[in-house]
């Protein structure tokens, strides 16, 4: 069926977050395009699965259904050519939680965790708040992509500038598809970094929830589908929540291919972190199994916004630089030749341009002077924002 993405459909009476004006901003007269959700109706086939779930009106204790797993496996093997067990899949209620397990899984109190800088904002505290310590490995900005900075994360291994004598670096947590700068990770990339982790027998944990959000020509590699050795070292943290717009019904899929590793995941959520409720799981299935024909529409949208967006910035608002993204609806905006402060920024684009973006500082010390921008949303609320924001530019 074809979908209509251009239809402005009011959320605020829907309980969305990101649509929950008054409180956020002080008044309801800014276009929200901050958190990671798509203002677009999901895929018919999940309503009607959801449906058909609460019309049977027993919502009692639930297992894990084997075609569940048997469609995670074959999405695996379809799209990015990797064979994994069944057994090695658990399924989790979001990503950030199940990044909080693995943190207090495989770390002791005081160890050391590797954060690209910047990087998705909860990382930082998620890390903290499990005792350790956050590492910032601040990415390079080369000519308007982003790339690893390889020379840092040797020298946070060998201790910095003889500050230590043994790294405790236990663990990466990497962000593939990147948020907020948008990169795709190439293999290559992703290979040299894993083994500088992996020699100094550091874990990575891979956040690819943005995995199915890709533009043109771009290619996903799940992290552990590199080879053997990166698939007994690493955790890769996938699901429908951003793919398929299903954050509200989470049901995330965490894919430990080591069975020690696994094994303390498990031990460590036990009684703490349940599994994703019936819905959550009813929702992931059917995403998998038939949403792949809402999917490819959503890109295609996408993929005008994204074009739209860098045509606007670069013929109308020339002050402000697109970082183009390779994946991910999440634009990183560079705002540093505005020459305004990070609170001064922040207030210029809500308060000016009454358009409400994440700021750059939340997601590291490099993300200074940066906004980003969420353009999952019709094209007309799109336009206004960008109108909005050259108005407000032109009388800076
Ligand atoms: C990279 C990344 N990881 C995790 C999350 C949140 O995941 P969840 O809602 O499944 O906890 C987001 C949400 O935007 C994200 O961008």
């Amino acid at each position: 069926m074809k979908y209509d993405f251009d239809r402005v459909i009011s959320r605020t009476e829907s309980d969305s977050a990101k649509w929950n004006l008054k409180p956020l901003y002080g008044n309801e007269d800014v276009i929200p395009m901050w958190v990671a959700d798509m203002d677009f109706p999901i895929a018919r086939p999940i309503t009607e699965a959801l449906r058909k779930r609460t019309e049977h009106e027993f919502y009692g204790y639930s297992y894990t259904r084997t075609s569940l797993l048997e469609a995670v496996v074959s999405r695996m093997q379809k799209k990015y050519s990797w064979k994994i067990e069944p057994e090695w899949v658990v399924f989790t209620p979001g990503v950030i939680p199940a990044l909080n397990v693995a943190i207090r899984a495989f770390t002791h109190p005081g160890d050391e965790v590797i954060l690209q800088d910047p990087v998705y904002h909860p990382f930082w505290s998620t890390v903290e708040q499990n005792g350790c310590r956050t590492v910032a490995n601040p990415m390079l900005l080369n000519h308007g992509r982003y790339q690893f900075n390889l020379d840092d994360l040797e020298k946070k291994f060998s201790g910095r500038e003889g500050m230590r004598s043994a790294s405790r670096i236990k663990l990466m947590i990497l962000c593939n598809p990147h948020n907020p700068v948008g990169r795709v990770w190439t293999t290559q990339e992703l290979t040299t970094v894993g083994k500088t982790i992996i020699s100094h027998d550091a874990v990575m944990i891979s956040d690819e929830i943005h995995c199915e959000l890709l533009y043109k020509g771009q290619q996903h590699v799940p992290f552990a589908s590199i080879s053997r050795e990166f698939e007994q070292n690493s955790v890769v943290c996938q699901g429908d929540s951003k793919t398929f717009n299903l954050a509200g019904v989470p049901a995330s899929t965490i894919i430990i291919p080591n069975a020690k590793l696994r094994h303390a995941f498990n031990n460590t959520r036990s009684g703490i972190l349940p599994q994703p409720d019936i819905f959550g799981m009813v929702a992931l299935e059917a995403a998998y199994r038939e949403g792949d024909e809402w999917l490819a529409q959503v890109l295609g949208y996408l993929q005008h916004n994204l074009d739209f967006t860098l045509a606007f910035f670069k013929e109308r608002i020339p002050r402000l630089t697109v970082i183009k993204p390779e994946g991910t609806y999440l634009v990183w905006l560079d705002c540093r030749n505005l020459g305004l402060d990070n609170m001064a920024l922040r207030a210029f684009f809500r308060e000016k341009a009454r358009v409400g973006f994440d700021d750059g500082y939340i997601f590291g010390p490099s993300g200074a002077g940066f906004q980003r921008m969420n353009i999952a949303c019709p094209r007309a609320l799109l336009e206004e924002a960008l109108k909005r924001i050259e108005s407000a530019v032109n009388h800076l």
